[in-house]
């Protein structure tokens, strides 16, 4: 592993984030939210990003998770972004993120690794499957449910 390394150094990894133009693209208008989220007293979630070994300052890929609880089944690990730099891509940086973080999950005592991918982003689904991952939309008879923050907002009112 001598041409990564991987920071945690917390202002130094937002810095360089956020100065990779592809990486801030990608985290999209929750960029914001993200640098408020990962440095406050209680962090929300926590972050791994890939550099160069000849270019320590460039972010070349990054990795966002979170642990959650579930009554029924303990603490898994959710990971709720994985991405490299498209000039990167095919190199070993995403399996290294990805096997970096679900290490993170195992040192915490997670039961699980729990990711959502978009229908069709076949190739990060086809890596998923590659490394072991079960699709279970069709199979776990349950249906993910959301409510926006308006209807949050909402449902408190209704008494
Ligand atoms: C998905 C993504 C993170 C992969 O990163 P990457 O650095 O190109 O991937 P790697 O080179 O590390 O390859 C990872 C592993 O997946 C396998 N893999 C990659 N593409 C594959 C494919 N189409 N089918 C099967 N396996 C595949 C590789 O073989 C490798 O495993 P191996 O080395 O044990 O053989 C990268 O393409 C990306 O950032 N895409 C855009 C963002 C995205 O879609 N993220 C996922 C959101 S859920």
């Amino acid at each position: 592993m001598d041409r990564l390394y991987f920071t945690s150094t917390k202002y130094k990894l937002i810095e360089l984030i956020l100065k990779s133009r592809e990486t801030r693209l990608a985290l999209g208008s929750a960029g914001n939210e993200f640098h408020e989220d990962l440095f406050c007293e209680k962090p929300k979630w926590q972050c791994v990003v890939a550099t160069t070994a000849s270019d320590p300052d460039t972010v070349i890929g990054y990795s966002v998770y979170y642990p959650f609880h579930s009554a029924w089944k303990g603490m898994s690990l959710y990971m709720d972004d994985l991405y490299v730099d498209a000039k990167h891509r095919g190199k070993g940086v995403g399996k290294l993120l990805w096997q970096k973080v679900t290490q993170m999950g195992l040192d915490m005592g997670c039961k699980g690794l729990r990711l959502t991918v978009k229908e069709w982003n076949k190739t990060a689904r086809d890596m998923y499957f590659h490394h072991g991952c079960v699709d279970l939309t069709d199979s776990c008879d349950e249906h993910i449910m959301h409510l926006s923050k308006e209807g949050m907002e909402k449902f408190v009112q209704d008494v």
